[in-house]
């Protein structure tokens, strides 16, 4: 694997629509970080760990919690909704994880999801009918929309009952108007409002902080810092397909925004591609398999929404969609999941270019309009879940690591063969134990 010197603060993104398998990457990184933290995106999220044998699935805190080691730090770039991040907390206490003294810090910029945010999102969506984004209804985009409009709530402004009374009697009477005369829908009183933050601002407080100082602090001591992306590339509200997108930038040049770490400290960008494509919620697919091919996938992949539930669109692996979301991102290192779920398959196609196009195309409808060219190569027959080493992979699947890997132009430095933690087969020395 030779002697690259390891990078020490290293940012994970996904470089196709989300569920890339982020989570089970952060995990391993974790063991060598002293700092996980998200920085964009909230409890839209969701990543699915298992402890002692028991499932827990995590949708705002960083996956870093596991490692006892290690701070886990809610960066200003998220949106908190503080009644989930409460449940969470209460299921990761009774699971006997401690959440004491640093172990998880929350930006007091961060901005908060209210309740009518979530309210907002539904009616929304349900307004547009046949043309939905396919949210997942937990108030991200009202509450990020009201961030950029500067009429947000803030972390900090929770703790703070007559700030947060402030703010309140100034934004609410334009959101009642819209909930009550547009949407049909109840209106909000400041007092409710106050009642429904008091218990969740006195069980956050231990854990509110100047998170920007503190990663400051960690970077000059010499920590490792790991930045923990949510949803991926092709949903970022710049770069995605737009409007079918996320309401954050989700791109790896948001880790820095969204934390208040400088880009010069970063050393690294992990991107994490699975070996064929998904996406959930509406929007265009160019590979996608709308047939018992893409269906057998889902089956044997288990795509199914972590926070929704709801059945994941699957096609074949797309280069040139991964290459366009490795320049986006500036990745160093991709880590290819869930090689194992195409065991089985006579051959598979990849999606090399789009007839015609040397770019890849933003917006909705124009991506929407992309034929790919495909190249077939052979499949592999054998189960692969057992492989830990790079040489035990059958050649055919070898060939298809490393036909992707040229095709995307960044070494492949990671692959994984299996849901387990040790399902994985290290190519570079940032993935190897130590
Ligand atoms: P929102 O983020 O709830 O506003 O949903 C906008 C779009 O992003 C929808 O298509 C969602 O399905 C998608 N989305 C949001 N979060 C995730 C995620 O973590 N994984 C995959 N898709 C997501």
């Amino acid at each position: 694997m030779g002697s690259e010197k390891l990078p020490r603060n290293v940012i994970i993104t996904g470089l196709q629509w989300g569920d890339e398998g982020k989570g089970k990457v952060v995990d391993l990184l974790a063991r060598k970080s002293q700092h996980v933290v998200r920085f964009q995106g909230g409890n839209n999220a969701g990543h699915t760990l298992v402890v002692a044998g028991q499932q827990s699935i995590l949708h705002v805190v960083p996956s870093g919690i596991l490692h006892p080691g290690t701070t886990c730090v809610v960066g200003n770039g998220v949106v908190v909704d503080p009644e989930v991040l409460c449940q969470e907390l209460r299921a990761l206490e009774a699971k006997g994880v401690d959440l004491s003294g640093d172990r998880l810090i929350i930006s007091e910029q961060a901005h908060v999801i209210l309740p009518y945010h979530r309210t907002l999102d539904d009616c929304r969506e349900t307004a547009l009918g046949g043309k939905k984004i396919g949210t997942t209804k937990k108030g991200i985009g009202p509450t990020y929309e009201d961030k950029v409009a500067r009429r947000g709530v803030r972390v900090g402004d929770l703790l703070d009952e007559d700030a947060l009374r402030n703010r309140l009697l100034a934004v609410l009477p334009e959101k009642n108007r819209i909930l009550t005369e547009w949407y049909g829908d109840a209106a909000h009183t400041v007092e409710e409002l106050l009642a429904w933050a008091r218990p969740l601002a006195e069980r956050l407080r231990p854990h509110v902080r100047d998170t920007v100082a503190w990663l400051h602090r960690a970077n000059r001591a010499g920590d490792r810092i790991l930045f923990e992306g949510a949803q991926g590339t092709f949903l970022d509200v710049d770069h995605g397909t737009y409007p079918f997108v996320t309401s954050s930038n989700t791109v790896a040049g948001q880790a820095c925004a969204g934390t208040g770490v400088g880009p010069t400290d970063i050393h690294a960008i992990v991107g994490i591609a699975k070996a064929y494509t998904t996406r959930v919620g509406a929007g265009p697919f160019p590979t996608e398999l709308d047939d018992d091919l893409g269906a057998r996938i889902r089956e044997i992949g288990h795509e199914y929404g972590a926070t929704t539930g709801r059945p994941r669109r699957c096609g074949w692996f797309d280069a040139a969609l991964v290459r366009h979301a490795v320049q986006l991102n500036g990745t160093t290192h991709v880590a290819l999941t869930k090689l194992d779920v195409l065991s089985g398959l006579e051959s598979l196609l990849i999606a090399h270019a789009y007839d015609g196009l040397d770019s890849v195309p933003s917006g909705a409808e124009a991506l929407a309009a992309v034929r790919p060219v495909y190249e077939e190569v052979p499949g592999w027959t054998e189960d692969i879940t057992g492989c830990r080493s790079y040489d035990e992979l059958p050649a055919a699947c070898r060939a298809y690591v490393e036909r992707i890997e040229t095709l995307i132009g960044v070494p492949v430095g990671l692959v994984s063969v299996g849901p387990g933690r040790d399902e994985v087969i290290p190519r570079s020395p940032l993935f190897a134990d130590d």
